[in-house]
């Protein structure tokens, strides 16, 4: 049995996580916590969720229920998540990681904490997607470098941060292999009069609209013929589903930052 507690449990990703925690087997709820201002504190979990009573109450206080779970599950906010990973850290608890738009320093001490316990980061958890990493690596290897590289990205207009995690790793993808800085080469958005495109560049356009769960395409086009790899998202669920299993495959492991790719063994 796996205990897992779950940080920003009344979000839009924390109840679909309860509810897939719910319908795992051999995955039991022990914590929901949210922030100290949040109307839910003290509810029961499954109460906000609406996933049926769970007998567990909602706290803010991450300290309280440290000793309940094994693995906490965190889709919060950069700030918030880093105050849970040093708590977890400190007590040696093992932390799955859903969290994006962190800072490179927030990273840094993300890649740091991993000496001191199990964790799971990554910028989606879906399956699909991370298919669609090996893919773009392929595409990038064979024609990255004879190709205009484009990555359009479209979130629901609740989505605080941009581009999404995702569009970002997919860049860091194609400049690693590419040999690249996705730092220098990285042009977000465009509007007025300017140089012509650049090929040595990686564009990223970014949509925000209405409740669209996830959509990033990457392109790579040339003179006579494109190549687009697409993800969509259709649920919520594909990422809860993927963050209950790296809660589940964490408990075999040793201290130490992994990826999705390492919990679908890609
Ligand atoms: N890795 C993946 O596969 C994946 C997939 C989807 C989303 N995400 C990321 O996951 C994060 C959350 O997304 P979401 O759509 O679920 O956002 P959301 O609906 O805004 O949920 C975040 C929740 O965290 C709560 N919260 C804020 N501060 C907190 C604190 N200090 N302690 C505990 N809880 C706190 C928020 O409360 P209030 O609303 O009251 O502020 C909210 O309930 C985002 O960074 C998003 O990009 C990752």
């Amino acid at each position: 049995m796996v205990k897992v507690g779950v940080c920003g449990a009344a979000g839009r990703m924390g109840r679909t996580i309860l509810e897939v925690c719910r319908d795992t087997e051999g995955v039991i709820i022990a914590a929901g916590v949210e922030h100290t201002e949040s109307p839910v504190l003290g509810m029961d979990v499954g109460d906000v969720a609406g996933i049926g009573r769970q007998n567990v109450s909602m706290v803010a206080d991450i300290s309280s229920v440290i000793d309940d779970f094994d693995v906490l599950i965190d889709f919060t906010f950069a700030d918030a998540t880093l105050d849970n990973l040093r708590a977890c850290q400190a007590a040696g608890k093992r932390m799955v990681i859903g969290t994006t738009g962190l800072s490179d320093v927030q990273k840094d001490e993300i890649r740091a904490a991993g000496r001191d316990c199990a964790l799971v980061f990554a910028p989606n958890m879906s399956i699909g997607v991370n298919l669609c990493f090996k893919l773009i690596e392929m595409a990038a290897k064979i024609i990255g470098e004879d190709n205009d590289i484009e990555i359009i990205e479209a979130h629901h207009n609740q989505k605080k941060d941009a581009p999404s995690g995702t569009a970002v790793r997919m860049g860091e993808i194609i400049a690693d292999t590419l040999d690249r800085d996705l730092k220098e080469c990285a042009v977000y958005g465009r509007e007025g009069l300017g140089a012509v495109r650049d090929k040595k560049t990686i564009g990223f356009e970014t949509i925000r609209a209405g409740d669209i769960v996830g959509e990033h395409t990457v392109m790579f086009a040339c003179a006579g013929e494109r190549v687009e790899i697409t993800h969509r998202a259709s649920n919520r669920k594909t990422f809860a589903v993927g963050a209950v299993r790296a809660a589940r495959w964490l408990m075999e492991k040793e201290n130490g930052l992994y990826d999705m790719q390492d919990v679908l063994g890609l």
